[in-house]
């Protein structure tokens, strides 16, 4: 479904991304690990178009997505929930989720409803919809990134650190809403996480990012997340 090849970025003149090669198959979950400054985030900003790539492509659904801007990302299905969850903080609950809905107005059987499985996921959603999306607490607030996410209808799903600054009595729920999504919904899961036991009951497999360059890669049922945490402290 997405396949990075020997991808590089900079910001100016300096390397941020070096010769960074993954992929990511129909129904798969992949976890990005690394730690402050690895290029994590402008890893995922490349793939979904809001980072120049310098070198290298990226292939999605097997459609050349390199140098490509980044709605036609979108309209190819990729959605992204960036680092800090990227809210309006003065609109409503609704007026976010109806941002997900006008953003596939340019898609096959656009539908303004807000669809009832965003509340079947979030149910906590339901009673704020008239709230202004700042006075929600974190938790809440990336429960609303994620389903105003999955208004645009994505089979691509990239997740920059959900649980950052999460409380764990949410983290939880935010765990079972991705695993829902990936089973019920079908869509694949590229999440950024330094919360190494929320990878590994995420993510079939990891790839560890090292000052932009990938360091280490296997399946998480296969390795020792003990064993990767060292790579984290490097
Ligand atoms: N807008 C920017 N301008 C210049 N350098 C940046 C900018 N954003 C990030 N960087 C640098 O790029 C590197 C990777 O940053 P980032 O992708 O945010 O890493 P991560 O998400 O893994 O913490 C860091 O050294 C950071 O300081
Ligand atoms: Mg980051």
């Amino acid at each position: 479904m997405l396949t990075l090849d020997k991808v590089s970025a900079r910001y100016g003149l300096s390397p941020v991304l070096s010769g960074i090669s993954l992929s990511a198959g129909d129904g798969e979950a992949i976890a990005i690990l690394g730690r402050n400054g690895a290029g994590k985030t402008t890893l995922l900003r490349a793939i979904v178009g809001l980072h120049p790539v310098h070198q290298g492509r990226i292939v999605f659904n097997a459609q050349e997505m390199t140098g490509r801007p980044a709605v036609d990302r979108a309209l190819a299905g990729m959605a992204y929930v960036p680092q800090g969850r990227g809210i309006f903080p003065h609109l409503s609950v609704a007026e976010n989720l109806r941002v997900g809905i006008v953003a596939r107005r340019r898609r096959p059987g656009f539908d303004r409803t807000l669809p009832e499985h965003i509340f079947a996921l979030f149910p906590a959603l339901k009673a704020m919809l008239g709230r202004k999306a700042g006075v929600l607490s974190g938790g809440e607030q990336q429960q609303l990134a994620i389903a105003r996410a999955l208004l645009c209808r994505p089979s691509l799903l990239l997740l920059d650190e959900p649980t950052e600054g999460i409380q764990p009595s949410v983290v939880e729920q935010i765990e079972q809403a991705l695993q829902a999504i990936r089973r019920e919904l079908a869509i694949s899961l590229l999440l950024v996480e330094q919360y190494l036991e929320f990878a590994w009951s995420v993510a079939d497999r990891y790839y560890v990012v090292q000052k932009g360059s990938v360091v280490d890669q296997g399946a998480t049922h296969e390795s020792s997340m003990h064993e990767v945490a060292k790579l984290l402290t490097v």
